[in-house]
């Protein structure tokens, strides 16, 4: 399969692959679950694989998946919808701000067309977040 393929198959299972700017209004009314799985993941996973990126067109894609990741975190930060409870915890909170940051290197390094820099950022920083907020609140 070619990349384009792959984009375009992306594309048709999420709508986020291609939608240009995801409505704010609409991600306060999504879970945090709902957030992880048709946002944070989708994008990530884009970020994350990543590999011999060449047009102009891939990197904006790269791009939009990092700003998604970004305004994501934020909404979760702030407390989206019913998870104002969780959001007012300081762990919760620092994972949360650890993922925005690291998403900002990813679209720091994706703006100066650096796959090495996007591939450490994306490694190095973006993961870990997740992990440490899912070892405390991913539900047993
Ligand atoms: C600040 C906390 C936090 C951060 C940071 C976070 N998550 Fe989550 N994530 C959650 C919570 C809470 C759930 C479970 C939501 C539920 O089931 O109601 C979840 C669920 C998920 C799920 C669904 C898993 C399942 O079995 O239901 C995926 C996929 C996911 N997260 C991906 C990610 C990725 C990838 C990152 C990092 C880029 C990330 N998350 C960062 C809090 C976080």
């Amino acid at each position: 399969m070619t990349r384009a393929m792959r984009l375009l198959a992306l594309c048709g299972l999420s709508l986020l692959a291609c939608a240009s700017a995801w409505p704010q209004a609409s991600m306060k009314t999504l879970s945090v679950k709902e957030i992880m799985t048709t946002v944070i993941a989708p994008a990530t996973n884009l970020l994350w694989g990543a590999s011999n990126v060449q047009t102009d067109a891939q990197w904006q894609e790269l791009e939009q998946a990092a700003q998604q990741v970004i305004e994501a975190g934020t909404e979760i930060a702030d407390g989206a919808g019913s998870h104002d409870a969780v959001a007012v915890n300081a762990d919760w909170q620092a994972s949360a701000d650890e993922m925005i940051a690291a998403a900002r290197s990813v679209l720091a390094a994706i703006q100066k067309r650096d796959e090495e820099a996007l591939f450490n950022a994306g490694n190095d920083q973006l993961y870990p977040p997740c992990e440490s907020c899912h070892a405390q609140y991913l539900p047993k």
